[in-house]
């Protein structure tokens, strides 16, 4: 699953495309109301061109989007109808929505602002967690480095069996604490089966279920004379 794979991807569309959803997922609606967005910054790492983010726009302060694939992008404002101003290679800026055509790897804490909030579908699972330095690895320190003490994720995760080899891959709860739960405060808030579900039939699956986790950022925020100082908990 490197870029190649998720450029093609975007190239082809079709259903290789298919996680793309008509609708904003309502695992966001539910755990994230909008009351709780005012005034905040949400970051949504491999946004693709997800709907959720025109729920976000409306209803936080902002927020920012990356995808490899700057297709995606250009897909997001022509479904949309929106033309944002590309301020600098790879850099769509608008009223209240930021969109990065960049590799989240290469992502900075400095690229991004401040985040309050992370929406995390068919991110983390995305990624093939497969020998030492796997990518999901690499994305599971991202989401630690990028975010301080107080900032949470909500995120969705697909159980199911037999487990395939392609996106999006099975990750189970256990897995999710194992991942996150030295940096975080991790809450599985969430266990929906869904034996209709369309990939049930499509792949001959034996059972299908979809998680939802509120993970909290742990450390705390010190004012320590004229700056303040993070201290993030090992
Ligand atoms: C399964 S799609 C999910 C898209 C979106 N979250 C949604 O729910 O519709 C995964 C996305 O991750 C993007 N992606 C993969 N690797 C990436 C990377 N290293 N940096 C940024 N985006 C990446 C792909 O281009 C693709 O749009």
């Amino acid at each position: 699953m490197d870029a190649s794979f998720w450029l093609e991807s975007w190239r082809d569309g079709g259903t290789k495309t298919s996680f793309h959803r008509r609708d904003v997922h309502p695992f966001a609606t539910r755990y994230l109301p909008a009351h709780e967005l005012a005034g905040k910054r949400v970051f949504v790492p491999c946004c693709g061109k997800d709907n959720v983010l025109n729920y976000f726009r409306d209803n936080a302060a902002h927020v920012v989007g990356v995808d490899l694939a700057r297709s995606a992008i250009e897909e997001y404002m022509a479904d949309n109808g929106i033309a944002l101003d590309e301020v600098e290679p790879g850099r769509f800026e608008g009223d209240g929505i930021t969109l990065l055509a960049r590799d989240l790897f290469a992502l900075t804490a400095d690229d991004l602002g401040a985040i309050d909030i992370v929406w995390d579908r068919a991110s983390l699972i995305a990624f093939p967690d497969e020998g030492p330095d796997s990518l999901r690895q690499r994305y599971i320190r991202k989401m630690h480095d990028l975010l301080s003490p107080g900032a949470r994720i909500l995120l969705v995760t697909l159980e199911y069996g037999p487990i395939m080899p392609e996106p999006p891959f099975s990750v189970d709860p256990a897995t999710v604490r194992g991942y996150f739960a030295e940096g975080f405060a991790v809450d599985h808030i969430l266990d929906d089966a869904q034996p209709n579900h369309r990939m049930v039939e499509k792949f001959g699956l034996r059972f299908f279920s979809e998680h939802a986790f509120e993970m909290t950022r742990r450390g705390e925020k010190r004012h320590d004379g004229a700056r303040t100082r993070e201290l993030v908990a090992a």
